[in-house]
């Protein structure tokens, strides 16, 4: 299959703040002047957040990296697991069809793929919710035939059951993943003949369905409102000097990619930029929470349970405390914080002002 750049591409790419952050410590794993190893699992999250790797997203990543744009394009068109045209918003269904798949039926799952999604892989359905393709061998031979939908894995599948599957997905339900034909793994169908004190011990789901379960996010994609990757390296500077690799900020493209008439993008459009030297000024901070109780402080777009637990370590429990943070108490707030320049990057201060006075963040 030929693989190139879409001739329908967005104007622009950027990283979600918690993205863009990800990607960061991503990065902070490599010595200096290695950035470009970090250049699979960045395209990976470009493509877990906009569905697909769009030119705009591999000129960011490029720019990010220090890379030449061609390399990038070049690591992208190179690895299928790249999609380089839109997909269906809801998810998109790979259909393994080799060998063990085929003999137990993935012909009959892509005929259902051509009847309910489009008649030609890579094609958006009408509702513009899924697309499929045909892929090689996804490793769960022993549980023909299968197919990946999202992260997830459906085995010992039916033309039948595939059909109640997208129509649960397109309901916006989101089915258990893992063998749908009453399998807990991939034992015999006929029961276990070894081993069989293992059945006595068995969970509600396998390991990996279970897992799929618990994270809750099994199609969705990685839209940056996760609770955020932690990169501990970060702190221990042993590769890693962050004064002197520090991340190039990317701005998005200058030139819109696909119809020259387009407007250029935005300046909004492009993450903030790093704050300059501003010194530190420590805020006023509390030793507990006043007497009516702790804000949620999970309710400021940007910070997750970690993030909480830190702001309450260092003695701020309420919305009217951050409102009130001038640029060096800032400075100070964000020296202590993993991920830098979070604060300005969400707009914690807006946000906690509003959040104070009883609105929404
Ligand atoms: S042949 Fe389909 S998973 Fe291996």
């Amino acid at each position: 299959m030929l693989r190139r750049l879409h001739h329908e591409q967005p104007e622009s790419f950027a990283f979600t703040p918690a993205n863009q952050a990800w990607a960061e410590a991503q990065i902070s794993k490599y010595p200096e002047g290695r950035q470009a190893s970090a250049v699979i699992p960045l395209l990976w999250r470009a493509q877990e957040q906009e569905g697909w790797v769009s030119r705009p997203a591999i000129e960011v990543i490029a720019q990010m990296l220090d890379m030449a744009q061609i390399r990038v394009l070049e690591v992208t068109s190179f690895y299928f697991m790249f999609q380089m045209q839109p997909v269906g918003s809801v998810a998109h269904i790979q259909i393994c069809g080799t060998l063990s798949c085929m003999i137990c039926g993935a012909e009959d799952l892509v005929a259902v793929c051509r009847e309910k999604i489009a008649d030609e892989p890579h094609v958006v359905s009408a509702d513009g919710k899924f697309s499929w393709e045909e892929v090689e061998c996804l490793g769960a031979c022993t549980n023909a035939p299968m197919a990946q939908i999202g992260k997830d894995y459906y085995e010992d599948l039916t033309a039948d059951r595939l059909r109640e599957i997208l129509d649960e997905l397109a309901a916006g339900d989101v089915p258990v993943p893992g063998p749908q034909n009453g399998r807990y793994a991939s034992e015999p169908l006929s029961g276990l003949t070894s081993l069989t004190e293992f059945d006595s011990g068995k969970t509600q789901y396998n390991a990996s369905a279970a897992l799929a379960t618990d994270i809750g996010d099994t199609v969705k994609r990685i839209d940056g409102s996760e609770v955020p990757l932690l990169a501990p390296w970060r702190d221990k500077g042993a590769n890693h000097n962050p004064a002197a690799s520090k991340v190039k900020q990317a701005k998005a493209p200058a030139k819109p990619a696909a119809k020259a008439e387009k407007p250029a993008a935005k300046k909004d459009d492009a993450p903030t930029a790093e704050a300059g030297d501003v010194s530190e000024k420590k805020p006023r901070t509390l030793k507990a929470a006043r007497k009516a109780g702790a804000d949620d402080l999970k309710k400021i777009s940007g910070v997750g349970p970690k993030l909480e637990q830190t702001l309450n370590e260092l003695g701020f429990y309420h919305y009217d405390q951050i409102a009130k943070w001038s640029e060096a108490e800032i400075a100070w707030v964000d020296a202590r914080l993993k991920f830098k320049g979070r604060i300005e990057r969400d707009d914690w201060i807006g946000q906690a002002t509003e959040l104070a006075k009883g609105g929404k963040a």
